[in-house]
Order: structure tokens, then C-alpha cells, then sequence
């Protein structure tokens, strides 16, 4: 084991000499700063309405997979370009054996207790793929960039998710999408391996469809799906991941996503170890994200599109999370970039806006201020239901889609975020506006209304994910969104 480990560091500082790949620079939060590392790694998770498996898809196994290998060359001492290239190969790291790998079969490191457990079966097999990808770094190994995947639908009759971590008894249907007995499923998953082609192009893939016995290879008419291919040309330029994600009728709601997180410890809506790209943890107010997204097709008005998505975990009392999901809360923020999306927080809403705006400049306006207060910088925000002091009015958030309560709060495009590099008018950063962004998601972040009970300190604002994607809520027909994300970089300020 250590042997190999220490063959594909060899490996990998051959092709840093000669092919002259540039590896870690300045500080970076990332274990693949700006995309640009040959030897790829990426890794699939898909989860249902609260974050867990439930049953697996028929012949699928685990809802977890990789793709991670090395650039290798069979002729270590040419140091010509196109020499080196033509003798190169990818050595890969997972098996599709080991992408397969389904509740009651075995592995290295399985915990006992895990084997016939579906939920925690396939929090093990993200740990399984995350040992076999992982890359030596200072100050930490890394793993993976994570594709995340998730079905918004809830049979409600199957009392399968918690109310706000606690276990909840069934109720009735229509709160949710549900077409009936089996929504929830996980869906089918085809992954074409990364493969070097001629000229120096890698590519691979992931995609497929929560519609169990369709064939997507005959057209997607009527059905879902969801795909991300990457590609990079050796030596040059950053991976481009390029996403589609298409509803339809049975499955209205989904999510996807490409992350980075914690590499350790869990990360956003996730109250399990989870395996990342983080190899430091960004902690507001000090961090900026670089990263290229070219939307191509918006996705429809319910496409709530995240140019990016932050993700942590603290209790009510500012304690940092510790897996007790009764008094964890997850906290997100997220700015929105359809301009379709409306704000629901507004002077006649104000359970829909946060008690308060802090300016750049730290001044603090109530949104009962209403010649002063940004309205229209909010679509939604939403508190943890489990809060005891809430100010009034206020809007709860969803209590069963995430293992634990969650807080919400929701951005749209608007010019008191220009001190931040994030969009200020709407459209910014949409289908035929496509940038690299450098946004100063920690600044931001650090003065964002988050609830704490009264007089407790303030909780470090340690964000352990870091998403980028849509969630398509609830279409009423079937969209389809589509788009690229390169260059991705968290950086220290
Ligand atoms: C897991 O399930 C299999 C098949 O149902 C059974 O043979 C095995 O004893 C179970 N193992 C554990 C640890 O429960
Ligand atoms: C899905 O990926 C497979 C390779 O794994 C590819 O052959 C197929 O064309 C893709 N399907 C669609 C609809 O893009
Ligand atoms: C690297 O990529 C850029 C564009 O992405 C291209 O203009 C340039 O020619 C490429 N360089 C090489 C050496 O292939
Ligand atoms: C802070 O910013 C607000 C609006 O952005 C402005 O009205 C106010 O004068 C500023 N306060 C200080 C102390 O600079
Ligand atoms: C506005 O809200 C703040 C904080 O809740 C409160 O102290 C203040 O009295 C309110 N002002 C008005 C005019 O209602």
C-alpha cells in the first residue's frame, strides 16, 4: 500500500518535471488549484430528499463512484513534449469493480455494523474511494472534487426522513412531489472512464437517469437526466466539467452540483465523514473563489441557479457541529442567478427577509427600514425551526430535506454586493454572460444575518463546502439546464 503511494508520487513528479505542470503556487484553499492538475480526481454522490440513500437502484450498487488517476509516462527520461505524450498513460486508481460496490458486499476499512445498512454503507464507500484517490499535500491529503446529485421528492408516507433530525411519523401526501411508492429511488448511473485520446485530450463522464428500466441512449423524451463530462487538454488549461441536469414529470425537483469539500469531518447538509477538495478549511471573512461558469441553458423559471453555494454546520449556540443531529444546523448561503427568480422578501414579506443587512462599511439596516433596507437583495430567507428566539414574522425552512435543521439564506443579484465582486443586476453571469468570477464569498459571507440564541458567542464561520449548480424546484414541465464551471479556486486574502 505505501509502496504504490510512494510510486505514484514518483510518477507524478516526472510529469511535473517534464511536462511542466505547475503544481501548488500561492495559498490555496484547494488540493487542485484553478482545475489545472493532469491526474484528475472526481467523485459522484447521489442523495435523496434527506441527504441518505434509502434503497440503492437495481444493479447500481452504492450511490458512490470515482474516477481518479495519474498521467503517467512509459518513457521517463524523453523530455520532447510530443515524445512524452505519445508514450504517456492514464493509470487509474478505481476499479469500476470498486464503483460498484453495493450494501452487503465487502471492502478494506468497511466498519462493522455498515455492511447492510444502505445510508451508512455508502457514507463507508465515499471513505473506500476517497483512501484509494487521495493525493499527499501540505498541510492536508485531498481526495476528490464531489458531483452531487439529489431527488427533491418525498414519499411522505414512508415517514423515511426526520423532522429536524428527529425521527417523524408518516402524513399525508401533496406537501411534496411524489408520483407513489418507489419516488425516492437513486437513480442509474453509466460512467464512462477518463480516457487520453489523440492530441492529448482527456475526457470521462458520469451520467444517466432516475427512470428505472428507461434507456437514455434512445432519446430523453419524458424522462430525466443527468450527466458531467470533463475534459482538459494535457499540460494546458483547467479541466472544463460541463453539466446537464433535465427534469420530468416523476422527478420536477432535482439538484446538481459540483463541490468542493471538507476532506475530512462532515461538510454541508452531510452528517457523515465526507472526502473533498478542502484541504484548508475557508474561514470568512479571509477567503476570495475564482471560477469560470458559462451557463448555456437556464433551466426554466423554477432553475434556482447557484453561482455559488456555501455550506456549514454550527448549533444555535455557536458550537461547532459535532454529529448530533437533533442540535446541529446546517447553514447555507446561495446567490441566485436566474433573473427569473423573484424576491420573496420584500416590505410586505418581512417574514421572507433576514432581520437585518449589514453594509460593507458594517452598518446594520432592519428590513423594517424600508427606505434603506435591500429587498430586493433577498429572495429568501429562511430560519431554523428549531430556533427558540426568533424575531417576528419569520419563515421556518423546510424541516425534513436535510438530516438536521437548516438556515437559509438566499441572494439575488443587486448592487450592494458590487463590494464583493458578485453580481449586481440581474443577469449577470447568465446564459450568454459567461465569466470568471473572483468573489469575496468570505467578506460576504461574515456579514450575513445568521441566527444565534441571544448572548451566546459568535459561531466561527467555517464554511466546509463550497457548491456550484441548480436546483431545478419543482418544474411544472420538463427543463433542461446546462453549463460549464472551470478554474476553480479558493484563495486567501
Ligand atoms: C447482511 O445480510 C446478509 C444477507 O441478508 C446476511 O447473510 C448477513 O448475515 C448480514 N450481515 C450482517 C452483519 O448483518
Ligand atoms: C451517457 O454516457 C455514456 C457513456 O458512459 C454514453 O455512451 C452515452 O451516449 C451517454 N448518454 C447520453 C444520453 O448522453
Ligand atoms: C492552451 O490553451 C489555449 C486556450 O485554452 C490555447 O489558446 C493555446 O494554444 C493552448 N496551448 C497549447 C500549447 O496547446
Ligand atoms: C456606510 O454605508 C452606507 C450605505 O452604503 C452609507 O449610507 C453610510 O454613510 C456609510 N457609513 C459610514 C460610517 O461610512
Ligand atoms: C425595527 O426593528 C427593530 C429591530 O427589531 C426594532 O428595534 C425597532 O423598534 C423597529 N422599528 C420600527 C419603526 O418598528
Amino acid at each position: 500500500m505505501a509502496m504504490e503511494t510512494h510510486l505514484r508520487v514518483v510518477f507524478f513528479l516526472v510529469n511535473v518535471v517534464v511536462l511542466g505542470v505547475s503544481g501548488a503556487g500561492g495559498e490555496t484553499a484547494v488540493g487542485d488549484p484553478g482545475m489545472r492538475r493532469d491526474g484528475l480526481r472526481v467523485a459522484f454522490e447521489a442523495w435523496n430528499f434527506c441527504n441518505e440513500v434509502g434503497q440503492e437502484a437495481p444493479g447500481m450498487g452504492s450511490p458512490r463512484a470515482a474516477d481518479c488517476f495519474d498521467l503517467s509516462s512509459k518513457n521517463k527520461h524523453r523530455r520532447r513534449k510530443h515524445a512524452v505524450l505519445k508514450s504517456s498513460f492514464l493509470k487509474h486508481q478505481v476499479s469500476e469493480a470498486d464503483n460498484k460496490l453495493g450494501v452487503g458486499q465487502p471492502f478494506p476499512g468497511l466498519a462493522p455494523g455498515a455492511i447492510n445498512n444502505t445510508d451508512l454503507y455508502a457514507m463507508q464507500k465515499e471513505l473506500y474511494l476517497g483512501s484509494l484517490c487521495q493525493v499527499e499535500d501540505t498541510p492536508n491529503p485531498w481526495q476528490f472534487w464531489m458531483v452531487m446529485l439529489k431527488n427533491g421528492n418525498y414519499d411522505t408516507t414512508s415517514g423515511l426522513c426526520p423532522r429536524n433530525g428527529k425521527k417523524a411519523p408518516p402524513f399525508s401526501p401533496g406537501r411534496f412531489p411524489c408520483f407513489g411508492k418507489g419516488c425516492m429511488n437513486q437513480p442509474m448511473l453509466y460512467h464512462q472512464q477518463t480516457k487520453l485520446s489523440d492530441g492529448g485530450i482527456m475526457r470521462g463522464s458520469f451520467n444517466g437517469t432516475y427512470d428505472l428500466g428507461s434507456d437514455i441512449g434512445s432519446g430523453l423524451d419524458g424522462i430525466s437526466f443527468y450527466e458531467v463530462v470533463w475534459e482538459k487538454t494535457v499540460s494546458n488549461g483547467s479541466w472544463v466539467f460541463s453539466h446537464k441536469l433535465k427534469t420530468s414529470k416523476k422527478y420536477p425537483w432535482l439538484m446538481l452540483y459540483l463541490r468542493a469539500d471538507a476532506t475530512t469531518g462532515f461538510s454541508g447538509g452531510y452528517h457523515y465523514d465526507t472526502r473533498g477538495m478542502l484541504k484548508i478549511l475557508p474561514e470568512s471573512p479571509n477567503f476570495k473563489v475564482k471560477v469560470t461558469l458559462d451557463v448555456k441553458q437556464g433551466g426554466g423559471p423554477k432553475s434556482q441557479f447557484y453561482l455559488i453555494d456555501i455550506g456549514s454546520c454550527w448549533k444555535n449556540n455557536g458550537a461547532p457541529c459535532d454529529g448530533d443531529v437533533l442540535t446541529d444546523i446546517t447553514r447555507y448561503s446561495e446567490m441566485i442567478i436566474n433573473p427569473e427568480t423573484p424576491a420573496w422578501c420584500s416590505p410586505t414579506n418581512l417574514g421572507n427577509c433576514p432581520p437585518y443587512h449589514v453594509t460593507p462599511n458594517n452598518t446594520k439596516i432592519y428590513r423594517n427600514d424600508t427606505a434603506n433596507f435591500p429587498y430586493g437583495a433577498y429572495h429568501y430567507y429562511c430560519a431554523p425551526e428549531n430556533a427558540q428566539f426568533l424575531e417576528k414574522p419569520v419563515s421556518t425552512c423546510d424541516p425534513y430535506s436535510n438530516p438536521q435543521a437548516q438556515e437559509l439564506v438566499q441572494l439575488l443579484p443587486h448592487p450592494i454586493w458590487a463590494d464583493y465582486g458578485y453580481p449586481t443586476k440581474q443577469g449577470d453571469g447568465w446564459v450568454g454572460d459567461a465569466r470568471t468570477w473572483e468573489l469575496d464569498v468570505g467578506g460576504l459571507a461574515s456579514r450575513l444575518y445568521f441566527y444565534q440564541d441571544p448572548g451566546t458567542p459568535p459561531a466561527r464561520r467555517i464554511w466546509r463546502s463550497i457548491d456550484m449548480g441548480t436546483e431545478i424546484f419543482v418544474s411544472d414541465k420538463d427543463e433542461v439546464a446546462e453549463w460549464t464551471i472551470s478554474d476553480f479556486d479558493v484563495t486567501f486574502t
